[in-house]
């Protein structure tokens, strides 16, 4: 097991107006798969804006350990050189996925029809997520694997020999799960069918188009039908990853909250299985304006204006949350800030995130003068209004980025400061979020 570094405490205290321009770092997700679909290609593929957290990196390197060459060349540029789908090299070491599900889950995915062994391990978060939603249906490609109870990393799994493609229905909205079928799938023969009853973020499946496999997604009663068909020669390709609709909800929402406020956000991909969370503070009363709507990477993007606004509590949709799972911790946090209450329901899959995040987001919020209901599927949010969170509290992150930042964005609103135990996973996936924050004028202190 991995550690995450160490512990470093960081306090937000009621913040000027946020003025400026909030450049946001690259996709996550986007970025793992760019490495990913580059090591499967055959030849070069050049990537731009890549995300250097540490999750991604921690993709970088164990593509290396698969033998695809992976090079930095600048800020962001990268480029991969791919070994082709069924070309992976056995790993000589154990696979460290740090603090990324998404990365174990979908590497698991990548060689899981390869003839080779891989031991995977992550850090104390990691290993208590469960990897069966992806070794369940990798068993049926013939892939075996050997975990600790529950399915836990660390893990070893036996690549298929002689894969069979196989039919799989999602019995939860995962993309994860979702793009470790497809990945395993490119090396079995025939078509491997995947089918998701609620749609889930699809950006293996733009990628997997635009690496040159043959990939249809039908609507069916059933819902998504996707089907793949194995065994293809993905063509290298540039990818220019566009920016983090996850990320950008940070300062965003820190803006509709603290007094005064005007931020401009430019290039937030405005993808519908991503933008719920934007859908969601539109209907609360926010003030965004989405300007000059293009494609940027092949993703919808718009510039966003956001000025501080009188929120109100609403009831979101159940069937959204699959496009704003990531998004439920600032939610919550916006959500304290409006007048009235706010439902989130259907949310249980935050219960396997980087951290339980019902839990941490209910005790958090309490610890700071909110009152909140929990339900094993359900958070429900009593807001205080605008800047009437009393706050004065320690919360606990549990080595979960999203925790970290959400704590931070309600303490540059709240009445008295906020400190969160430990900031350093926030390193994962916006590394930059310090610096961003203090210069639109949040008020950040280590300790
Ligand atoms: C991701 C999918 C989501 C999300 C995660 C990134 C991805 O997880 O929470 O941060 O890149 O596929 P699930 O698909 O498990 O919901």
């Amino acid at each position: 097991m991995s550690g995450h570094g160490a512990a470093q405490a960081m306090t937000a205290a009621k913040s000027g107006p946020l003025m400026g321009l909030a450049e946001i770092p690259g996709d996550k997700s986007i970025s793992h798969r760019a490495l990913i679909f580059g090591a499967m290609a055959v030849g070069e593929t050049q990537i731009t804006g890549l995300l250097e957290g540490q999750d991604v990196l921690d993709t970088a390197r164990a593509m290396r350990a698969f033998g695809a060459e992976v090079v930095q060349h600048g800020p962001g540029r990268w480029s991969v050189h791919g070994v082709g789908v069924g070309g992976f090299r056995e790993p000589e070491t154990v696979i460290d996925c740090g603090n990324s599900g998404t990365g174990v889950r979908l590497i698991m995915g990548c060689m899981a029809t390869t003839a080779i062994t891989a031991t995977f391990t992550g850090d104390a978060s990691l290993c208590k997520r469960p990897m069966g939603r992806v070794t369940d249906p990798l068993s049926l490609f013939g892939t075996q694997a050997y975990g600790r109870k529950g399915g836990r990393l660390p893990m070893t799994v036996v690549g298929a020999a002689n894969p069979v493609p196989v039919r799989y229905a999602l019995p939860m909205a995962s993309a994860q799960v979702k793009s470790a079928v497809l990945l395993a799938g490119l090396n079995a023969p025939g078509q491997t069918v995947v089918i998701e009853k609620e749609p889930t973020r699809d950006h293996s499946e733009r990628m997997l188009l635009g690496f040159g496999a043959e990939l249809v997604v039908e609507s069916a009663a059933e819902g998504n039908v996707i089907t793949l068909t194995g065994q293809p020669e993905l063509r290298p390709q540039s990818v220019a990853v566009p920016r983090d609709p996850s990320s950008a909800a940070f300062p965003v929402c820190a803006a509709l909250i603290v007094e005064g406020s005007d931020i401009f956000v430019p290039g937030v991909s405005q993808n519908l299985t991503r933008n719920g969370i934007y859908l969601t503070l539109v209907e609360m009363g926010a003030d965004i304006t989405f300007e000059n709507p293009r494609e940027e990477g092949g993703e919808p993007v718009a510039d966003l204006r956001v000025r501080f606004s009188d929120l109100k509590g609403i009831e979101v949709p159940p069937e959204r949350a699959p496009s704003m799972i990531d998004e439920y911790p600032i939610l919550s946090v916006v959500a304290a800030n409006a007048t009235g209450k706010t439902v989130m329901r259907g949310v249980k899959e935050l219960r396997v995130k980087e951290s339980d995040r019902i839990a941490a987001m209910a005790r958090g919020l309490e610890a700071c003068g909110v009152r909140v209901e929990e339900g094993e599927d359900t958070l429900i949010v009593h807001g205080r209004g605008p800047g009437g969170v009393p706050g004065g509290a320690t919360c606990a992150t549990h080595i979960d980025h999203r925790i970290a930042m959400a704590f931070l964005v309600a303490g540059m609103a709240s009445l008295k400061p906020i400190t969160v135990d430990d900031a350093s996973p926030i390193a994962t996936s916006f590394p930059m979020f310090e610096g961003l924050m203090t210069g639109l004028g949040a008020t950040l202190t280590k300790g």
